[in-house]
């Protein structure tokens, strides 16, 4: 199985890193970051390819785009890892518009396509018998789409509750246990490389709103977008308010929640008990999803991280290959 990798950040590096210690029969032939690429029908080394990406900041050439990878390298599963835009999904929209209509699969963590088009990407890649999954969009290394897709076949989801920003989860797990200020453990998370680039979209509860439709799209097949969500984020909970909760047995935790038949889709600090298990320690996520089958299931892991993220897009990869044949 070929693969082209778009995106050399800490996801794109994960990813790499696992091919290369793992042997999982996956071939590089192509991969670009935003200035430069590089396309090897042979098969990239994938060491020789993290150490010029270490010592240069580049994984190819200058003269080679992503948009030469998608259209030039032979692969059959494009893995779009760039840094997500979620107002317009670009540039990894078009990357994965064009590699689906050229019957390519494609595997991705990046939000803002599947936030914007899902259903459209779906059909497209249904018209050329090929598939789109996104496992890595939330969640990080939790099987929620798998889960959904497989494990709770046959069930319906009535509604769901979840973590889903690790970066707000460490802020307040940080300042409820070590009494330090919004500001320090905001600081905190972005050095350890938890938040986004510009980590107000976590910090206002957008980057949950956004994981929120997304599983509230594939759930019930329905085209919300973030203006249907009512967001607060925690930039105004106060060390007061978490210490007066936990003087009482209970935390605060940014809880995204959607509930059709309520017309809920919402995400907000919510008082929590300290033992509910929604209430994770540090960049842990938990989904809470409740089924008319199953009762209640609570998945609980890594929603952020390089290799955790690389997970959720490996078991994309194999998925595609256990479904369409090893593609070689
Ligand atoms: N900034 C995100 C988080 C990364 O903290 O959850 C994973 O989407």
């Amino acid at each position: 199985m070929k693969v082209a990798i778009l995106g050399m950040g800490s996801v794109g590096k994960g990813v790499a890193s696992v091919l290369s210690s793992k042997d999982l029969g996956v071939m590089v032939t192509g991969v670009a970051d935003s200035r430069s690429g590089l396309i090897d029908p042979d098969g990239i080394n994938i060491g020789a390819l993290l150490a010029t990406k270490r010592s240069t900041g580049l994984c190819g050439s200058a003269g080679i785009t992503a948009m030469d990878v998608v259209r030039g390298a032979p692969y059959d599963i494009l893995i779009e890892v760039t840094p997500t835009d979620a107002v317009s999904g670009e540039p990894a929209l078009t990357h994965i518009r064009t590699a689906l209509t050229m019957g390519r699969h494609v595997v991705t963590s990046n939000k803002g396509p599947i936030v914007h088009a899902l259903h459209a990407l779906r059909s497209l890649a249904a018209s050329k018998g090929t598939s789109i999954r996104y496992e890595a969009t939330v969640a990080g290394a939790i099987p929620i789409m798998h889960t959904l897709a497989d494990g709770l076949a046959g069930n319906e989801v009535l509604a769901l509750y979840g973590v889903l920003n690790g970066t707000c989860n460490y802020i307040l797990t940080r300042m409820a246990a070590e009494g330090l200020t919004y500001e320090q453990a905001l600081l905190e998370a972005r050095e350890m490389g938890y938040a986004e680039a510009d980590p107000t979209y976590d910090v206002k509860g957008i980057d949950a709103a956004i994981k929120l439709v997304i599983l509230a799209n594939t759930i019930w097949g329905t085209s919300s977008c973030l203006k249907d969500v009512e967001v607060r984020g925690i930039d105004l909970v106060t060390l007061d308010a978490l210490q007066l909760a936990e003087d009482q047995g209970c935390t605060i935790r940014l809880i995204a929640e959607a509930d059709p038949s309520n017309r809920i889709l919402r995400v907000s600090p919510r008082i929590l008990r300290s033992r509910h298990p929604l209430v994770t320690e540090g960049t842990l996520n938990a989904i809470t999803l409740v089924t008319d089958l199953a009762g209640e299931i609570t998945l609980m892991g890594k929603g952020a991280g390089s290799v955790e993220t690389a997970s959720a897009i490996i078991g994309d990869l194999l998925a595609i290959r256990s479904r369409y044949g090893r593609c070689d």
